[in-house]
Order: structure tokens, then sequence, then C-alpha cells
């Protein structure tokens, strides 16, 4: 049977160091498949979060190779037979053993955005009516599995450690399915720029580019955000008007 040689992350609260296994590869297997593989015959120890094996729980989100991914849905057959496959931690998050990190504090940022508030109902029958349109376009961010692997990967939380003011591009996904939805009254702008920082993003789009779920973050919400925060603050007709009919 062919082997893979895995070096994992081994240790606890950031402190630590690579260990290699080596691991039978089976057809299909997955990069989850060889971390269990591992615990089962080797280091019965070795921590690692996962639930659902279908990526839909967002759990195993981890780092294989540099990339931010999901382990079970991450194929051996994706790298070059013969090199090491190496497994750490996502990094932006505090450090709690091997390859389980603290991610609390996304969990703590959305209790700061204010909630879905709906409109009254307006129809005989004391429910909503919405276009088909206006529900297509926040649908999409409604696949969000809450892996963070976006958290991860974004250079202001990763490398500027802007944690205390930048919510990240999982929590404007999330004020963007708000926003954008065509029941809601709530109004998260002013927030998006004081105290969410949306101004730190500089559309690297690396968020995009590792969502499992292949939700057009950078275009398709924070893009639409950042435009509405320039309407309000910064758009010379609504300052006119704010500045003629100010009471
Ligand atoms: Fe994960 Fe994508 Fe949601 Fe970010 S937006 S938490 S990458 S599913
Ligand atoms: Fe970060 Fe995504 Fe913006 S990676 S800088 S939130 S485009
Ligand atoms: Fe649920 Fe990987 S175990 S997404």
């Amino acid at each position: 049977m062919p082997q893979a040689l895995f070096r994992i992350w081994r240790g606890e609260r950031g402190q630590g160091q690579f260990r290699d296994y080596t691991v039978e590869v089976g057809e299909g297997m997955v990069v989850l498949d060889a971390i269990h593989q591992i615990q089962a015959t080797q280091a019965t120890d070795l921590a690692c979060r996962w639930n659902c094996k279908a990526g839909k729980c967002g759990s195993c989100a981890a780092e294989v190779n540099g990339m931010p991914r999901l382990m079970c849905m991450t194929r051996l057959s994706d790298f070059p037979p013969g090199e090491p496959i190496i497994v750490e931690p996502m990094q932006t998050f505090p450090h709690v053993k091997d390859l389980v990190t603290d991610v609390s504090w996304n969990y703590e940022v959305k209790k700061r955005i204010t909630p879905f508030r709906p409109r009254p109902p307006d129809a005989p029958d004391g429910t909503w009516r919405m276009s088909q349109e206006d529900v297509d376009r926040v649908q999409e961010f409604r696949k969000c599995i809450e892996c963070f692997l976006c958290q991860d990967v974004c250079h202001v939380l990763r490398e500027h450690h802007k944690h205390e003011e930048f919510i990240g591009p999982r929590f404007l996904v999330h004020t963007a399915a708000l926003e954008m939805h065509p029941l809601d009254t709530a109004d998260r702008i002013a927030a998006l720029k004081r105290e969410f920082h949306i101004g730190y993003c500089n559309i690297t789009k690396c968020c995009t580019k590792v969502c499992p779920e292949q939700i057009t973050i950078t275009d398709n919400a924070i893009i639409p955000l950042k435009e509405r925060v320039v309407d309000e603050f910064y758009d010379p007709v609504v300052k006119l008007i704010q500045l003629v009919f100010r009471p």
C-alpha cells in the first residue's frame, strides 16, 4: 500500500514542534482520514476538532501546506507524491493543543452586531412578501458554515492583530446578509465604519480564495458595504442635503 509522510504540529498553547508520521494511503483519502489513522495507531493524544466529515460543520479548519483548508475536504491526491504534507493549527486564533485553536473571539464579535430587525408583516395573512431577486442576493451569504478560514487568512487579523477593532471577513458577510435582507430595518452602516473598521480591508481577496462555500466575500459582501459607508459619510450630495435640512 502507498504511504505518505505527514508533518504535524504538536504542542500546547503555542509551544511545540513538528513531528513526522507515516500513513497508509487508501483510495479517496482526505487529510482528516490520515489524522484519524495517526490517532488510532501512533498518537492517541493528538488533538484535532471535527464533527461532520462532510464540509458542513466548519470544525476541522486547519492549515495544510500553508493554506487554510477544511481537513475533511482536502484529498491526499491533491498533493505531489513523495513530499511531506504539513498540517498546522490556524495561526490567527489562540492555540490550545496540537491542531485545536480557540475560536471563541468570533462568537463575541457576532454578539456586537445588531441582529435582524424585521419590519411589521405587510400581507393580509400576517406574513411578509419579498421579491425573489432580493432573496437571491442574500442567499449566498447564508451558506457560511463558520469555519473561520477567511478570518485566519486575512492579514488584518493574522499579521496586524487588529482583533480589537476589525470584525473580519466572516462578520462582514454576516453584516451584509442583514443589511441586504429585504425585511430588515436596522442600520449598521455607522457601526461598520466606526466600530467594525471596515476601512482596514484593502480588498486583497484572500478571504474569497479560501472560502470552502465559495462565497464571493469581497465582491458581493465587502465592496457593497464599503459603497454604503462611502454613500453615507462621504457622498457630497448627501452631505449637502444633510447640511441644508439639518434642524
Ligand atoms: Fe468559512 Fe466562508 Fe464562512 Fe468565512 S465566509 S467562515 S471561509 S464559510
Ligand atoms: Fe481581509 Fe478579505 Fe479584505 S482577506 S483585507 S477582508 S478582502
Ligand atoms: Fe465538519 Fe470538516 S468535519 S467541516
